[in-house]
């Protein structure tokens, strides 16, 4: 059956952005609709009924906006995973590298107890090296990831595959 709601069309591309070469998929304007804000949130959480996640994790910013609406549709907590420098308690720390960069984001040590359930979430997977970099420190923190899901994949970019070879499973809503 075809899809009455057409996600992708409420995605903006930024040409050259932040760099010369890159395009940009900007969801501010998905997010600036109601419908599309709403459909996104509960495609992304629906096959997660049932999943018994306790926490949601973030990874700023983009996913901040939309784990917090996940977190609150399925009864769990939300956990930030931020960029380096920006959490004020004790934190464990990654360094990784973007589709046009390098970086270093942390989380508080105390966000995740062993064995919690949690759902990973951004706005977008392209190379995977920020997903990558997430599921390191839940893991140190003894998270059991349950998924990663995410409203855009950028295939040609190998983010999915990455995520899959350690094992974590990837839902993703326009490509
Ligand atoms: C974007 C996006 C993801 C990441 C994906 O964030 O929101 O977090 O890139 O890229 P990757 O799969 O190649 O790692 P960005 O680094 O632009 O940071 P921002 O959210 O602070 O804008
Ligand atoms: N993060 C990495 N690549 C990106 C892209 N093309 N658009 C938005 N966010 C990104």
């Amino acid at each position: 059956m075809s899809d009455p709601f057409d996600l992708a069309a409420h995605i903006r591309t930024i040409a050259d952005y932040p760099k010369p070469g890159i395009e940009f998929r900007d969801i501010t304007t998905l997010l600036a609709d109601a419908e599309a804000f709403r459909q996104s949130v509960d495609r992304l959480v629906a096959p997660l009924a049932g999943a018994d996640v306790v926490k949601v994790a973030g990874i700023e910013a983009r996913g901040f906006i939309l784990g917090g609406a996940m977190a609150h549709q399925l009864g769990a907590g939300f956990v930030p995973i931020r960029k380096a420098g920006k959490l004020p308690h004790a934190t464990v720390r990654v360094a990784y590298s973007l589709e046009y960069g390098l970086d270093e984001m942390e989380m508080h040590r105390d966000s995740i107890e062993p064995g919690e359930r949690v759902l990973l979430t951004d706005d977008l997977i392209a190379t995977g090296g920020t997903a990558e970099a997430a599921v390191t420190l839940l893991r140190q923190l003894g998270a059991e990831i349950v998924a990663a899901c995410f409203v855009i994949d950028l295939p040609d970019l190998g983010g999915r595959q990455r995520l899959e070879a350690l094992g974590v499973e990837v839902r993703t809503l326009v490509s």
